[in-house]
């Protein structure tokens, strides 16, 4: 203990003494923008504690300079927001104040506005201020007959930094969504890049990074595991139709951190190493090769420990043999047996029966569909909610519903439950990714065939010599 309090004492030193040194760069700083005081040129202000600064800067290309937030105890400076990323300054000249409507303003040249906070204000905009928060939340406050009112904060316009203590709302009834959006160029180009972090509200929420670079397209490039959110936490207002995304802080933890969405589309946690005197990486979204978004197709499970990374689910088979071999999975896998229960609402014949086994449409007697039990999985994408209590009910209820294709059960989040093709799974080779059980369901042929020796004769049979071969080679592969 005595250690370590020694420890985190000479921690502190560092950071006086680094501060000290920082500090010198800057001509002043204060707490407060305020009607009568902005900052210009190398003046800035900084939070209290000081563990934030806001100023002018500009990256590798000296021509253009931001006004943005930065660690102010770490050389760099790691920036984490930035106002004017769309609409850099050219030269040394631009000043950030309280405009004549009460919003923060960055104006140049003959009062050219490079950036501007854009609510609107009350009336009486003489009291309006900004300060810098001990969180690096930039908070531009109003005082109306003496009491403080925050009417916009940086927390609310993410850059590509997630830092503790902000919160990230999705509004399914208002459309309103918040984002982090990557730079184009992680160390020097703020303005937008390909890549943004959102949150998914609907079915069981779950974070995403979303790839713009297609055009008018977007494509989920990663998503959380909906089972394990890496300290992060997801609350939902029903009533407000709201789903938050926060990550507690604490002054106490005297950690600094930061979670930055990278221009090659990575969310990467890193934290501040004094010793090292350099970022350390903690955790980061892009794990493994398996971690991009469908990487195997439908059907198709990654595993990143295996030399071939795709395979097809237990049941399933490579719609294209062709493809598949070649190291092409987009095509995914295909059920070699039909269920027997199969959810006909998918137009086969438009009827209004539901649920409608095979059995009664054949006349057979083929035997019920079963599960297949798969260990440490990364879950599919696109889940439901299903109303069950336990594992065994949450089964059973998948079981009895056609068109519920794979069930899993969480403690923490409950039953959980797919009826869209399956996508996205993964099956996690190392422990530090904790997966759960996934059931999947096939039809009973597919029960208890270890190595699916019966198949590859029909197969044979089927399409040929040269199938069979193909097969095998997979088998081979997998097995
Ligand atoms: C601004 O400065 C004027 C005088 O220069 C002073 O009367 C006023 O109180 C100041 N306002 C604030 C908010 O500091
Ligand atoms: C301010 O916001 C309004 C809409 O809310 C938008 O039309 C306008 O272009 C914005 N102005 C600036 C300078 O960003
Ligand atoms: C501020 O106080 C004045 C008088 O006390 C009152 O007329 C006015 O409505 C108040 N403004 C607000 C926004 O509360
Ligand atoms: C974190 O944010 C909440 C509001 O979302 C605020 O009430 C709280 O004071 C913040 N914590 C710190 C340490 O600033
Ligand atoms: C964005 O995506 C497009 C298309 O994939 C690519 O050509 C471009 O280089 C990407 N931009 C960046 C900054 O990575
Ligand atoms: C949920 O939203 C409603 C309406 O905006 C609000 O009145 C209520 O306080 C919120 N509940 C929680 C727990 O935040
Ligand atoms: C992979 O297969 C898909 C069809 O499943 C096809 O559209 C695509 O062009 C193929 N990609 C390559 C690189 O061959
Ligand atoms: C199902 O049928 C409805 C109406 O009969 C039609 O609008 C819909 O496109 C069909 N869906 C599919 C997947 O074929």
């Amino acid at each position: 203990m005595g250690n370590k309090r020694r420890y985190y004492t000479k921690l502190i030193c560092i950071f006086f003494t680094v501060t000290a040194a920082l500090g010198s760069e800057y001509s002043s700083s204060t707490q407060f923008i305020s009607t009568n005081q902005s900052i210009t040129g190398t003046q800035t202000i900084v939070s209290s504690p000081e563990k934030f600064r806001l100023g002018f800067f500009s990256p590798a290309n000296p021509i253009n300079r931001y006004v943005g937030i930065w660690f102010n105890n770490v050389p760099g400076p790691t920036v984490v927001w930035v106002a004017n990323r769309h609409n850099p300054l050219q030269d040394s000249s631009g000043v950030l104040k309280i405009g004549d409507d009460g919003n923060l303003v960055l104006v140049a040249g003959r009062n050219n506005v490079f950036w501007t906070s854009n609510v609107s204000t009350s009336t009486a905009t003489i009291n309006s201020r900004a300060q810098l928060l001990s969180t690096g939340n930039l908070v531009l406050q109003e005082t109306i007959n003496g009491s403080e009112t925050i009417v916009w904060q940086s927390f609310d316009h993410p850059s590509n930094v997630f830092l503790p203590n902000m919160t990230f709302v999705v509004n399914k009834k208002t459309g309103e969504k918040r984002v982090i959006t990557s730079w184009k160029d992680t160390e020097n180009d703020p303005s937008t890049g390909n890549f943004t972090l959102e949150l998914d509200p609907t079915g069981i929420p779950q974070s995403i990074i979303m790839d713009h670079g297609y055009g008018n397209q977007q494509r989920r490039y990663w998503r959380s595991i909906p089972t394990n959110l890496n300290g992060f936490r997801i609350l939902t207002n029903n009533t407000a139709g709201s789903v938050y995304l926060t990550l507690d802080y604490s002054e106490e933890r005297n950690i600094l951190e930061k979670y930055t969405l990278t221009s090659d589309g990575n969310f990467v946690e890193t934290q501040w190493n004094e010793g090292r005197k350099e970022w350390v990486e903690v955790w980061s979204a892009k794990y493994s090769k398996c971690d991009i978004y469908d990487r195997c197709g439908t059907f198709g499970s990654c595993n990143a420990l295996d030399s071939s990374i795709c395979s097809c689910l237990r049941g399933f088979v490579p719609k294209s043999f062709g493809e598949w071999s070649n190291g092409n999975w987009s095509g995914g896998c295909v059920r070699r047996t039909e269920l027997q229960c199969v959810n006909r609402s998918k137009n086969e014949t438009g009827g209004d029966e539901k649920n409608v086994s095979r059995s009664t449409i054949s006349g057979g007697k083929e035997e019920a569909d079963g599960f297949l039990k798969l260990e440490n999985m990364k879950v599919p994408d696109f889940v439901e909610r299903g109303e069950a209590g336990s594992a065994e009910e949450c089964t059973l209820k998948c079981l009895q519903n056609c068109s519920c294709l794979a069930c899993s059960y969480d403690r923490n989040v409950g039953c959980m439950w797919w009826s869209r093709d399956l996508v996205d799974v993964q099956r996690f080779g190392n422990l530090s990714q904790a997966g759960v059980e996934l059931y999947i369901k096939v039809a009973h042929s597919e029960l208890g065939t270890k190595k699916d020796h019966k198949i590859f004769i029909i197969m044979g049979v089927v399409i040929g010599i040269a199938v069979i071969s193909l097969c095998t080679f997979f088998c081979w592969r997998r097995c």
